[in-house]
Parts: structure tokens; sequence; C-alpha cells
């Protein structure tokens, strides 16, 4: 993985992402190591992010490393027209690691082309969101203790949901079973189901979250994305499908568990939150491990 840019989780293979997984493991039993000390890793966030940004600073700050960068393109010269191109080409000159967030699908992808230091691409669009797969692949493991076999069902915006296409893309190489569960206008992309029927895994879909409650080992929800809709209309159509409550969870597996990329609007209910199945914010918490372990290889510090 070394000097090796992440844009798409399929960059990298089924064992790079368990190597990553388990180094990820020693830094939750060990998060503070100065391995950083001599580095400067920039954050380039084209798009609005919570977690995205602030778990890769916390893991920067925690491995001693310098960070540069901006929270939003207003305040840099693209507020003035310069190119995605010349911005890559510059801030190349001040960092050893570029972690970037853009609106554009591809933009992460065509940074990578013209960089000199590698690109983390933290979303780019609706396209994908390749570190938020490996702290999901990592929450999963840790909750279920495998990513073999597992019954995962992903809720809600599926069509535009990056973090869905990039776990799809991830799980297929681990003889998932997939429930996915949309509106009709949000259904998963045939690009993203070529991978699961590449890999000769099957795929049930569904409109009724209820139709899959006592069946999977994770219930992935998501958000539906205001942002991602042309129309507001079609968005005020389908912006209340689904809201999980605790009365839902009832019948499910004793040891299933909720995950959330986050940021949530309606669609879990905060009741939700005390439920020993709601894993939310643990999930979130893992992202700093998962980032340092990817940050610490890329740079061939482990
Ligand atoms: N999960 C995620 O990408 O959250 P942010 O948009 O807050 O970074």
């Amino acid at each position: 993985m070394k000097n090796r840019s992440l844009i798409s989780i399929n960059d990298y293979s089924k064992e790079e992402y368990l190597k990553i997984l388990d180094i990820a493991e020693d830094f939750e039993k060990n998060p503070r190591q100065r391995i950083l000390e001599n580095h400067v890793v920039a954050t380039l966030f084209f798009e609005p992010s919570t977690r995205t940004r602030l778990s890769f600073e916390s893991a920067i700050s925690q491995l001693g490393g310098k960070i540069i960068g901006f929270t939003d393109a207003s305040s840099s010269s693209v507020s003035k027209g310069e190119s995605l191109m010349d911005t890559i080409k510059t801030v190349a000159n001040y960092s050893d690691l570029i972690v970037m967030r853009h609106p554009l699908d591809g933009s992460a992808r065509w940074a990578s082309e013209v960089s000199d230091v590698p690109i983390i691409n933290a979303g780019d669009g609706a396209n994908q969101h390749p570190t938020q797969c490996l702290l999901d692949l990592y929450s999963i493991r840790k909750t279920q203790g495998t990513l073999e076999n597992i019954h995962i069902a992903f809720v809600g915006d599926l069509k535009y949901g990056r973090t869905v296409h990039s776990l799809v893309i991830a799980l297929s190489q681990f003889n998932t079973t997939f429930h996915l569960v949309s509106p009709e206008e949000l259904k998963l992309p045939s690009v993203v189901k070529k991978f699961i029927k590449d890999a000769g895994l099957q795929y049930h879909q569904y409109t009724e979250i209820e139709d899959i409650m006592d069946k999977v080992d994770i219930l992935y929800m998501t958000r539906i994305q205001r942002e991602r809709f042309a129309d507001p209309m079609e968005y005020e159509r389908v912006k209340n499908s689904y809201i999980l409550k605790n009365e839902m969870l009832e019948h499910s597996k004793p040891s299933m568990r909720v995950l959330h990329p986050l940021p949530r609007v309606n669609e879990i209910e905060e009741a939700v939150d005390t439920n020993p199945k709601a894993y939310y914010f643990q999930q979130a918490k893992n992202g700093v491990y998962v980032r340092e372990a990817l940050m610490a290889s890329i740079l061939g510090l482990k």
C-alpha cells in the first residue's frame, strides 16, 4: 500500500483490507503512537463533513503529524477560479499525503492523476467513500467476529449513497448475502449490483424494512440525502420512507447491530440510541483507528 492512493475501495485487495483492519486493531489498543512526527497531511474539504474530517485530523494529531488544509473551498483560491488540478498540484508541494472530499463523482481519481503525493478519497459525490467502507468493515468484524457469510440489509438511499456503494463492493469478496431496502426511485445502481453478480452472490430487493428485520446480522441505515436530488419534489416524496423505532428491532437477532455512516436526520429515532443493538456512535469512533492504520500504511510507517 506504500505510496498508493485510495480512491475506490476496489483499488485494494481483500488481503490489503484485512491488513489495514489488523493494524487498526493495534491502534485501538494504543492510538497515540508518534509515528507521523515528521509528516504533513493536507485535508481538503470542498464539501461539508464532521466525522470524516475530524476523525482524520484527530488521527493525524494523535500520531504527532501536522495538518494543513481548508474546510470550505470559499476560503481557498478555488473561490478566485483556480482549478482543482492546480490546487492539488500546489498542495502536493506542501504535504506528504492529501485527504480530499469533493462533490463531483470522479474528482478524487482525477486529483490522483496529477498529484505527486498519494490521495485518499474522503468522498467524491455519489460515487465512493472508501475510508468509511474500511471503518464499516472494521465495525462489522468487531461486532460479528467475522466478515464472512454475513447477511446485511442496506436501507434508504442506495442510489446516491456512496458509503453503500463502497461497502457493497468490498463485501462482495466475503460471501455476503445482500438485502436491499429502498424506494423504487433510490434502488442500488446496476453498476454496483454487477459486483455482487460477478462474485456469484445473491441480493434481494424490498421496499418495506419490516420484511428483513429477522433475517440480518447488520442493519445498515442511511440518510435520504437532500443535497443529491436535482428535483426537490422527488426528495419530498421519499424523505420519510424509513424511520427506525425500537419496537421494530424486537424480532431481530440478538447479535444484530444497527450501523449508520451518519449524519442522521430522522431515519433512526433518538430512542434507539440506547438500544444495545445501536452501534453507530461506536462505528464513528472506529474511524480514528482505521484512518490511523490507513495513513501509516500509505506512508510506509506500518
Ligand atoms: N460518514 C460521514 O462521511 O460523515 P461526515 O459527512 O460527517 O464526514
